[in-house]
């Protein structure tokens, strides 16, 4: 099938069809993706906490971000892939953000770029897309400022913070903005953000009421267990399945029960004749 363009993304809008939205950090998951019919695949900085193994996504780089969304271009080459701008990729200025924006594009072959922020980030938005990429908003729980928020929570449960977010909302699809992921915000205050934007808004523990549903691949394979967002449905415990192959592997080699004679590459039998007779005339074998 071929790749899918935002005047794609802007038909299924317009017809209703929900975007599948999922994000992926190496070949190998970005191709079962591709196989299964993902719309778009997000190279998130979360690939901090998941792979990286660091208890936030502020330490990672954009020198890590263009290997993963390299690794998932290669492995998903008909999928539209949006990079994650890191932390600190675009929050001092426009120049340093067109720039690292570019390296994505240009560098990884994503198709868009996302970046934390709405009117604070705006000027950024404008001249990114003004250089000619195709930008994705994100606000609510952002996560590089969830420090900020005191720590990893729901935004918009307040009139206040609700209106901040919805003016953050008008603000990116004003800078122009292609779409906005809106992150751990009642699907009330959703719904009203989409009847009020026309791009397409996707969600990520956002409620229903999104054109597209976002989520971490590891958190719905049940391989991240380190922690689980009220809004994450694990469609499987990939984690406790691996945990129990490794344990039955490591059994298996303490017990000499593998590997195996079919497991040998194995060597005919007048060429192991030949070889021990002469490593014996060698003096190699006694
Ligand atoms: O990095 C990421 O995967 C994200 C999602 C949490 C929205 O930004």
């Amino acid at each position: 099938m071929a790749k899918k363009t935002i005047v794609d993304f802007y038909n299924m809008k317009e017809q209703g069809e929900k975007v599948v939205f999922l994000t992926a950090y190496d070949a190998l998951i970005a191709g079962l993706e591709e196989e299964v019919g993902v719309d778009m695949i997000l190279v998130g900085d979360s690939v901090g906490n998941t792979l990286l193994g660091y208890d936030s996504t502020l330490p990672v780089t954009m020198e890590e971000m263009l290997i993963f969304t390299r690794a998932v271009r290669r492995g998903a080459p008909e999928t539209f892939i949006v990079g994650d701008m890191p932390f600190m990729a675009y929050q001092t200025e426009c120049f340093t953000a067109v720039g690292n924006a570019g390296r994505f594009i240009k560098e990884a072959g994503a198709d868009a770029i996302k970046l934390e922020g709405g009117r604070k980030v705006s000027d950024r938005v404008r001249a990114i897309v003004d250089a000619g990429m195709l930008v994705m908003g994100h606000i609510g729980l952002t996560p590089q400022s969830a420090g900020q928020f005191g720590g990893w929570r729901a935004q918009g449960r307040t009139a206040d913070t609700a209106l901040t977010i919805l003016d953050d909302a008008l603000a990116l699809e004003e800078a122009g903005a292609f779409s906005i992921l809106v992150e751990g915000v009642p699907g009330e205050v959703t719904r009203i953000i989409k009847d009020q934007c026309s791009i397409p808004i996707y969600g990520i523990g956002a409620g229903s009421p999104c054109d597209g549903q976002l989520l971490i691949v590891y958190d719905m394979l049940g391989l991240f267990e380190v922690f689980q967002p009220r809004f994450v449905k694990r469609y499987g415990q990939l984690a406790r399945d691996i945990a129990s192959m490794l344990s039955d592997y490591a059994h298996e080699v303490r017990e000499g029960q593998f590997p195996t004679r079919a497991h040998d590459y194995g060597m005919p039998a007048k060429e192991l004749e030949r070889f021990i007779a002469e490593a014996k005339s060698k003096g190699l074998i006694k």
